[in-house]
Parts: C-alpha cells; structure tokens; sequence
C-alpha cells in the first residue's frame, strides 16, 4: 500500500520535472521508447519549444537559421500560446502517449512474456521528456532491449528523421551502453490494425449523419503538410500517407468519397497542396456539404486536431462557407484497437531477427543533410553489430 502510494507521488512529481511518468520500480528487459514531437504542457514552455523548432535544420532550413529562426520563434509565441489557451492551456499528447505506452506493455507482457517486462518511456524532440534525458534513464534502468518505436506511422525526415538523428547526436557525445540491444521500428503505415482503427473512428462518425446523406459524406483525410523542397528530395511521407488513406478506404470497402489534403502550412514557400481548408472550400463550390475530417498521420490528440481542425475548419471556417454537417474523427488515442496495433507492432518486430529496417538506412535520393549520412551509418553499425 505504501509502495503504491509512493510510487503515485514520485509518478506525479518526475512527471512535472520532465522525465517518462512510469514505474521507477521494475525492471524492464524490453524498454520501448516513444518517439515524438512533444507539445508544450503550458503555455510557459510554448516559446521554447517554438525555439527549438525553428533552430532544427532536420525540421526546417532557414537562410541565417541561428538569427531567423529565433525570431520567428519569438514573433509567433503569443499566438500559439493564444491557441494553447483556447484549447485547454497545453497539449495532451505527453497524457496520450503515457497511456498508450502503459496500455501497450501491458499488452505487450501478455502476447510476449519471453520479452517481458516490457517498460515505456517517452522520447520527445522538442518539449520534456528530452529523448537525450530518456536515454540516461533508461540506460539506469538496465534492459536488455531498447526498441526504439517512432510514434509518427508515416516517415519523415523533418520528424521521425529529426528524432533519430536527436539519439545519434546524444551517443555522438555519451558512451554507448555496450551490454543493450538496441532495434529500430521506424514506420508502419500500413500496419492491418493501424488501418482497422481509423476505419472504427471514422464509422463512429458517419453514423451520426442521417441516412440519406450518409453516402455521400466526403471523407477529407488531412495530414501535415511538408515543404515542397523536401518532397523533391525524395521524403517518403507523402507516399507513406497516401498509402495510410488507400487501406483505410480498402476497409472501409470505398463506402464513401474521400480526398487526402494537407493542413499547417507555414511560411511563404511552396508545400504539399491542396491545403485543408481550400480543400473545403472547394468541394462546398462544387456542391458537397457533409464532411467528416480524419487526421490520418495523428496517433493522439494535439493542437493540429483539437485547434486547427476542430475550431478553425469544423467551427469557424464550415459555418462562413455553408457546409451542412461537418465531423471530426477522432484520433486512435487510448481505442483498444490502437493498443493492440502498437502492441502488434512491437512483437512482431521482436519476433523477427530484423533490427532495422533497411528503407531507413538509405537516404533520400537527394539528401544534402550530411548528418543523414552520419546518423544512418551509425544504426546500420549499432544494429548490424547486435545481430
Ligand atoms: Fe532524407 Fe537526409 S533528408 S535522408
């Protein structure tokens, strides 16, 4: 009794300093680490974690980043905090993926016990818990295993990219745990249950839309956009994405129309068209009304979902340009479905005897990033050698 009630105090508290809110207590022969962006918990930490954004040349390249970046950062703050605020002071996702990651090695402890115990920790790029800081924790915590799970299904190298170099830039300067056997899942777009999921939640919104127009309602998938520039080097996401949306539409046997756009442009440059919003405004010129909009390569809730897509398209936007009924699905977050994929995932990885997935060791045909080179070369060395 005393133990849990110990135990729930120091969760409370690493959590509020930063670190993954899990058992300190048991020792995990699998750690698997979640990969993510982050999102800022208050609107205190919104300037930093803007900062860190804009000074990450795997995210963005900006001429004189050192100097724009900054400001940039600097100039967007109160307005991204202004968006924090209205939709609840912070993100969700650190919630999110902490009880996704519990849900999961709960799973994972039970399809898996020759693994077990299986541990979640949380790697985030830009807001706590650093993925630097994660590292050192688990490396006390001693595994056997270190699965390192990228939470975005469809790779980028601005996101998944970014933190996977984040580990290489941290072993580039702390010593290499010799004894830990370490394996990459880096993306699974196409993952059977990933799919299932998404069809579940949009299913559970075409219900609420009468009969006679349930048909017809158009099925307006939305991913974050990427620069042009980078699609021209040959990042995978867009294809990644566009394969995401065909199985969704395979299970859900092609009950509706449906479209894929691309939402949170920023900047003046060239990005991924059509946008989101002028996908909408386009379609109700053309004479569609109801929508649902599926926030395909989000696995949990965060500002892009609750702000942009909720407020900005679904509230503000639908009702300037006359749309009839407009939903929202929802993200997989904690559905049961979505524990059992990401828990499928990992044990099927741990199954195979592969520890990287060879599509990540080569780089994009026109990659000009040398840290691409280094980093890649280093998990082709540190999963290669564990075999
Ligand atoms: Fe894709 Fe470097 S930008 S590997």
């Amino acid at each position: 009794m005393l133990n849990s009630i110990f135990h729930r105090l120091n969760v409370s508290r690493l959590g509020k300093v930063g670190f993954s809110t899990t058992s300190i207590y048991n020792q995990p022969k699998t750690a698997v680490l979640m990969l993510n962006m982050g999102g800022p918990e208050t609107t205190d930490e919104v300037h930093d974690y803007l900062l860190r954004i804009m000074t990450d040349r795997d995210m963005i390249q900006l001429p004189v980043q050192g100097k724009l970046g900054p400001w940039i950062a600097q100039r967007r703050t109160p307005e991204v905090q202004k968006k924090y605020k209205e939709i609840g002071g912070g993100s969700p996702i650190l919630k999110w993926t902490n009880t996704q990651g519990e849900l999961m090695c709960k799973e994972l402890d039970k399809i898996s016990p020759e693994t077990g115990p299986h541990k979640h920790y949380v790697g985030f790029r830009y807001v706590r818990p650093f993925t630097e800081d994660t590292l050192s924790e688990i490396e006390r915590d001693k595994p056997e295993r270190v699965v390192i799970f990228s939470q975005y299904p469809q790779y980028s190298c601005a996101t998944s990219g970014s933190s996977f170099n984040s580990i290489y830039d941290h072993y580039k300067k702390n010593k290499l745990p010799s004894n830990i056997k370490f394996s990459v899942i880096d993306r699974w777009a196409t993952h059977p249950l990933l799919v299932k999921v998404f069809a579940e939640r949009i299913k559970a919104e075409l219900i609420k839309f009468p009969e006679d127009k349930r048909k017809d309602v158009v099925l307006l998938f939305s991913a974050h956009s990427l620069p042009l520039k980078a699609v021209n080097r040959g990042d995978a996401y867009p294809s990644e994405v566009g394969a995401s949306v065909e199985m969704v539409m395979k299970e859900l046997v092609y009950s509706n129309p449906h479209c894929l756009a691309w939402q949170s442009k920023v900047g003046p440059l060239p990005w991924l068209e059509p946008a989101t919003d002028d996908a909408l405004k386009g379609y109700v010129k053309r004479g569609h009304k109801n929508f649902i909009l599926v926030p395909i390569a989000f696995v949990n809730e965060h500002i892009e979902t609750l702000h942009e897509l909720d407020i900005e398209y679904c509230d503000e936007l639908a009702k300037e340009i006359g749309v009839e009924q407009i939903k929202r699905a929802a993200a997989p977050n904690d559905h049961p479905i979505f524990i059992q994929a990401l828990a499928d995932v990992v044990a099927t990885h741990l199954k195979s005897n592969k520890l990287i997935n060879p599509k990540f060791l080569i780089r994009c045909p026109l990659c000009v990033n040398p840290r691409c080179s280094e980093s890649k070369g280093w998990y082709k060395h540190i999963c290669q050698s564990a075999i």
